[in-house]
């Protein structure tokens, strides 16, 4: 019999975003969906219908404007009690959650004290279910009126920034143990400022790098708050990591693309960060092949999205992050649109391979984080990518259904943690 090789305090948790799940908040992306519903619903057979495997059983969603208005969430904001719950019932022990910036200061200085209040209590009701909290700062949401000073397109910015982050630390610092900074400033910088989908819709070169190096100075001035608040915090980021490769390995062309792809997309930020991180967070969706300077993935499987799905490519990364930065490392996100829930205990299952598979060649892995606990609002996709453990039935009065391959993973997560593995792979049993 194989050794459970995920040692006793390892986190076993999921992650959400507050605009993602809450309800009710007001921000600027709240914004821009009520006034781009209409638009992004009648573009979506354009933007979208060519990526989709199964465009037919996704139109009737994405071609309706309510699709795209975040709205009533999930009703996490109310119902946060009932999801811990589930999330104890799924035997986690730990969980990813954004504090709302636009709820917390709704007026430029103004602190909301309810607001406040109900972190605190979120916060507390955490930890009595034994779930390790794991605060977000930062997860692309800002109130309207640090939107409207240009974000974090300028420096000077920064110190709205600044106070919040004190903010947070006065507030929470001494309750937590883990602070996560931002969320993917690559996928933010690229996808608000480079290709122009997301709100602001700019595309400027100079904005995102703009952005981009404000982002590392956000997170390096947070880091300095935070740990002369607390310095025994524990705080990194939520990087988004790729598992890029070359698709022909003894190709100079597609060699020399994958090493400069590798450095941009997963290095850049994560090194110019190196000295102000105590773990290496980091979110694994994807595995990408280049030919040449195009993206050149196999056409299956995929997920609802259309993203081509390789959990093993997990494996690779784990053993890249380590060589690169010699820190512990968190999955803070990772999983898989799939309504039908066909791929997700399969994901999760090979994603547990990768995880043992590079811990037993030392990587010192002491987290994972499944992307998400319930099924929540998905940027500019809107409602209808499921990525949930929990199905949530926004027409029936938020009804939270926990899937079969999330009682599997229950299941799993309570075999390893009384040492009774094994994973269909033995590659550790010795
Ligand atoms: C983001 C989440 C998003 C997920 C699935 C991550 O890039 O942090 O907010 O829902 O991917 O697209």
């Amino acid at each position: 019999m194989a050794k459970n090789i995920f040692p006793k305090g390892f986190f076993w948790g999921a992650s959400t975003a507050s605009h993602q799940v809450e309800g009710g908040t007001v921000n600027q992306w709240s914004e821009w969906e009520l006034s781009h519903a209409q638009e992004l619903a009648k573009t979506s057979h354009e933007r979208i219908a060519y990526t989709l495997p199964d465009w037919q059983d996704i139109k009737k969603h994405a071609e309706k404007p309510e699709n795209y208005v975040s709205g009533k969430g999930v009703d996490h904001y109310n119902r946060y009690e009932e999801d811990f719950d589930i999330a104890k019932k799924l035997n986690l022990n730990a969980f990813r959650f954004g504090v709302e910036w636009s709820r917390l200061e709704p007026s430029e200085g103004e602190w909301n004290l309810d607001e406040i209040e109900h972190y605190r209590e979120y916060i507390l009701q955490l930890k009595k279910r034994g779930l390790e909290p794991f605060l977000n700062l930062w997860h692309w949401t800002m109130p309207t009126w640090f939107a409207e000073k240009g974000g974090f397109e300028k420096r000077r910015n920064l110190k709205y920034w600044r106070r919040f982050v004190q903010k947070i630390a006065n507030e929470f610092g001494h309750d937590l143990m883990y602070v996560i900074t931002i969320n993917e400033p690559n996928v933010y910088a690229t996808f608000s400022y480079y290709t122009g989908e997301w709100v602001p819709q700019k595309r400027s070169l100079r904005l995102t790098a703009a952005v981009y190096f404000n982002l590392i100075r956000a997170h390096k001035q947070a880091y300095k708050i935070l740990k002369r608040n607390n310095p025994t915090l524990m705080v990194g980021v939520a990087s988004q990591l790729a598992n890029i490769q070359a698709k022909r390995p003894h190709n100079i062309i597609d060699v020399t693309v994958t090493m400069w792809m590798r450095y941009l997309w997963n290095w850049w930020y994560l090194n110019r960060i190196r000295n102000q991180q105590d773990f290496i967070g980091f979110n694994y969706y994807f595995t990408d092949y280049y030919k040449g300077i195009r993206r050149d993935n196999p056409g299956a499987p995929r997920n609802d999205l259309g993203w081509y799905m390789e959990p093993e490519g997990l494996y690779p990364l784990l053993v890249r992050v380590k060589s690169h930065y010699k820190k512990p490392i968190i999955i803070t996100e990772n999983g898989v649109a799939d309504h039908r829930d066909e791929y997700r205990q399969w994901w999760i299952e090979e994603t547990i391979v990768a995880m043992e598979r590079a811990m037993s060649e030392g990587v010192e892995l002491h987290g994972y984080f499944h992307w998400s606990l319930l099924d929540n609002f998905e940027w500019k996709y809107g409602w209808w990518p499921k990525f949930g453990l929990v199905h949530v039935d926004r027409e029936h009065g938020m009804k939270r259904t926990i899937r079969p391959s999330s009682e599997w993973f229950a299941n799993k997560i309570d075999a390893m943690q009384r040492g009774e593995l094994p994973t269909k792979n033995e590659h550790s049993s010795k």
